[in-house]
């Protein structure tokens, strides 16, 4: 069961219908304290009173220091936090919030395209008014199903001619391989893109040609892919001097917690970036959804694990 560690107790002041099957949710300090800063892109963990955690991204304003804002998707089916914070959660309620944290920054570029699907609006939507606050040269991209399940219209609909919206009732649907066709005609172009797997999985295939760092992505869900089976491996911790024995049948997470070497873990999926940690020798078998370089030094110990006999980290 995860723990209260470094999160902050949360009123829940206003829950909102944003479409037939998203709610948003304020968050404020119950002593009218200023929260912590975040900027667009930025991401929470959210802990509910039945201990499940969740990352949610910030779609508020950076700007307001009193109030967070996230957006919850009906899940059908549900992992059990969007079923209870439909059907259960009131106004008033507390939910316990870690420290935003950032893997989905804006980069500076010459011109930006926001790829939204679903509810991967959330994190598009703060960077879509900061560019347009800093006059940039910037358009989004929205595909919902259907005009009864477009969230945040009217902020939407503020940001203007920018915005091109593909559903069912708004002709055409987002060909994302015509649109992503000639990175060459296309230079200085940032992509910024969130949804649902098959749609990020589409958009990652339709930029194959594209050079590196264009893409920038954020998953909701773990990335599908091959996974080897399940090798023993030893975990040098350099700086704690501890060797820690990894087991096929657990987690390098687990075996480090199980040893006592503390590390923060949220989602325990690979996708929210809690327990990042530095490889110093060894190679990390990257099972995460975060890295798209095999060679990179930072592993994620709740789903990755090593190909060398011993993987030495820096904790
Ligand atoms: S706990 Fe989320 S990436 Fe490891």
């Amino acid at each position: 069961m995860p723990s209260r560690k470094g999160l902050r107790p949360l009123v829940v002041t206003r829950i909102r219908p944003e479409s037939s099957d998203i709610l948003s949710l304020e968050l404020e300090h119950p002593g009218g304290e200023p929260l912590p800063p975040w900027e667009p892109g930025a991401h929470v963990d959210v802990q509910l009173i039945t201990r499940q955690q969740r990352q949610y991204s910030l779609c508020g304003d950076p700007g307001d220091r009193f109030r967070y804002r996230i957006a919850v998707l009906r899940e059908e089916p549900s992992r059990g936090a969007s079923l209870y914070i439909h059907g259960h959660l009131r106004e008033g309620r507390t939910v316990y919030v870690g420290e935003p944290r950032n893997l989905f920054p804006l980069l500076p570029a010459e011109r930006y395209l926001l790829l939204a699907a679903g509810i991967g609006i959330t994190p598009l939507l703060p960077m879509a008014r900061e560019l347009e606050r800093r006059g940039a040269e910037w358009s989004l991209r929205y595909a919902v199903r259907g005009a009864e399940r477009l969230p945040f219209r009217s902020e939407l609909e503020e940001l203007g001619d920018h915005i091109t919206l593909h559903s069912r009732d708004h002709a055409p649907r987002l060909d994302l391989p015509a649109l992503l066709a000639h990175p060459t005609l296309q230079p200085g172009l940032a992509v910024y893109v969130c949804g649902p797997a098959r749609f990020t999985d589409a958009v990652e295939e339709a930029m194959r040609e594209w050079p590196p760092g264009s893409l920038h992505l954020e998953r909701f869900e773990p990335k599908a892919g091959i996974v080897r089976p399940n090798e023993p491996f030893s975990v040098v911790c350099a700086r704690s001097e501890k060797t820690v024995e990894v087991p096929a049948e657990l987690t390098m997470l687990k075996a480090l917690e199980i040893a006592g070497v503390e590390l923060p873990g949220s989602c325990l999926r690979g996708v929210c970036g809690a327990c990042a940690v530095t490889v110093v020798a060894g190679h990390a078998e990257h099972r995460d959804s975060l890295t798209s370089d095999e060679a990179s030094s930072t592993v994620y110990p709740c789903v990755s694990r090593s190909l060398t006999p011993e993987l030495t980290i820096d904790l």
